[in-house]
């Protein structure tokens, strides 16, 4: 019974996407037989928190069980982001806090998995000191074997990248789950070589995972009563599987329609598209299903076409403007979100302009926008000087934020008076007699609470009041 599954009637943890370093638990006392205990913190993006719940997993298996509490815990781990200066910063500095732990509790193992693993490799262990073991993306399954390698006083490492691995048959751990909304991995690694990006070198090569095994997680996870799916790759639209015995091809459009047909009132989402990889198939695809959001993903980089050049992302500006207007054109009430990154080498005023310019035209409903930061081993860090002057950098960057704030409170703007459906994913966090929901274009909507409406419920919402960030609605009967 889809609708009235009795998980949802249980207390549930809301989760925030946002919130780096996540702790994950599970307090349903499924693991409640194991033996040890294990800490994980995740940083970086969402396959780093969905990969979070394929080692706990892996470790459920092991006999170790999540504790929120990273004093008892027996094992420390933090899956680790490689992709700015920053997010690496940030792990070092955690790395001294687990380490304090240590020092009281000497047989505490210290584990570092994840991008940062697999970039600084044997570095963590020699130099650095700070770490036990160290495990490379493609590399979980190994865990328990690089626990009993510490447990003797020796250091383990692992950081081998597979061509195949997509841990397709394992399902994984959901901690700290909201039991609405789950993220499920379709590929893995990243073949497109931006000059700016580490990930080709700390996630390998791009392998799709079984489009039956994604199937069947989905399904699963509705018969357990969830109402949410995100479909995540690092570049989801080129996701292609070939049945090993009909050798028929699955595509990213067909895979999505597979899902999308699991059940009509399961909401489905994707992340991340590559502008260059999403074709008129997705769309129409999109377009067909109610259940699948109506939402893209879809990074720009930089709006400046000799900047796209160096950066290597295979289109221009007049591209991508195109693939805007053909999104627009097939589904009008479409949001689009971006990534952004300002000050990359040798980027003029004129072509940070256009940056700016692309977020009034493309009207983003939001972008993740940062500094460009040089990271070692990448094509741009080899090729060209990154010469922009950190304070030129932060004032392009603040720029892009600014009118991308007006753009979004623009687009809230028009959303006023509209009927949206919610999914109701949490609490307010503002205010216990308020919910937080999300509609199918992925804006979060708060709602009063009505005493019959719950977490996991789908209702309907006039838009009377909105932010930059945020919908306000009143509850109606459509
Ligand atoms: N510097 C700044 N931002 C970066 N990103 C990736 N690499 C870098 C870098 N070296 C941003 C891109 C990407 C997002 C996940 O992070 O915008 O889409
Ligand atoms: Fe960070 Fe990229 Fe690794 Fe994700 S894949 S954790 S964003 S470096």
């Amino acid at each position: 019974m889809y609708d009235n599954n009795p998980t949802l009637e249980a207390p549930v943890k809301d989760i925030d996407e946002s919130k780096q370093g996540q702790v994950y638990y599970n307090d349903q006392g499924v693991l409640a037989h194991g033996q040890k205990k294990f800490y994980i913190e995740s940083y970086g993006c969402q396959m780093n928190f969905s990969d979070s719940e394929i080692v706990a997993s892996i470790l459920a298996e092991a006999g170790y069980f999540p504790t929120r509490i990273m004093e008892e815990s027996d094992l420390i781990l933090v899956n680790t982001c490689s992709i700015r200066e920053k997010a690496e910063d940030t792990v070092r500095n955690r790395l001294k806090i687990y380490n304090k732990v240590k020092e009281s509790k000497p047989e505490t193992v210290i584990g570092v998995l994840g991008c940062m693993a697999e970039r600084l490799k044997s570095k963590f262990l020699e130099e650095e000191k700070l770490v036990d073991i160290v495990v490379g993306p493609d590399a979980y399954r190994d865990l328990p074997n690089l626990l009993n390698v510490a447990e003797e006083g020796q250091r383990g490492i692992n950081v081998l990248l597979s061509r195949e691995e997509t841990y397709a048959d394992i399902a994984p751990l959901r901690l700290d789950t909201n039991g609405v909304s789950a993220f499920i991995s379709i590929m893995r690694g990243c073949d497109n070589m931006c000059s700016f990006c580490v990930v080709p070198f700390t996630r390998g090569r791009e392998r799709s995972r079984n489009a039956f095994s994604i199937v069947a997680e989905a399904t699963d996870l509705v018969n357990q009563g969830y109402k949410e799916v995100t479909l995540l790759g690092q570049n989801v639209d080129s996701y292609k599987w070939e049945n090993p015995e009909s050798k028929e091809i699955v595509d990213f459009a067909q895979l999505l329609e597979m899902v999308a047909l699991i059940h009509p009132k399961l909401r489905v989402r994707f992340s991340t598209s590559h502008p260059k990889d999403i074709t008129d198939e997705v769309l129409f695809t999109m377009a067909k299903y109610d259940n699948i959001c109506k939402y893209i993903h879809l990074p720009v980089q930089s709006g400046n076409s000799r900047i796209l050049k160096l950066m290597n992302r295979t289109y221009d500006r007049e591209w991508y403007i195109s693939k805007v207007n053909r999104i627009y054109e097939i589904m009008p009430d479409c949001a689009i979100s971006s990534d952004i990154i300002a000050g990359f080498c040798s980027e003029t005023e004129e072509e940070h302009q256009e940056s700016v310019d692309m977020i009034k035209f493309a009207k983003y409903s939001m972008s993740y926008m940062f500094a460009y930061s040089e990271r070692p081993g990448t094509l741009a860090a080899r090729k060209y000087p990154d010469d922009i002057p950190a304070d030129v950098k932060k004032r392009r960057l603040q720029e892009i934020i600014d009118v991308q704030q007006a753009v979004s409170l623009a687009h809230n703007k028009e959303d006023l008076g509209k009927v949206f459906e919610i999914l109701i994913d949490g609490e307010s966090r503002r205010s216990d007699q308020h919910w937080k929901g999300r509609n199918s274009q992925n804006k979060v909507v708060i709602v009063p609470k009505d005493g019959v409406s719950k977490i996991g419920d789908f209702v309907h919402a006039r838009i009377v009041d909105f932010s930059s960030i945020t919908l306000i609605g009143e509850l109606t009967n459509v």
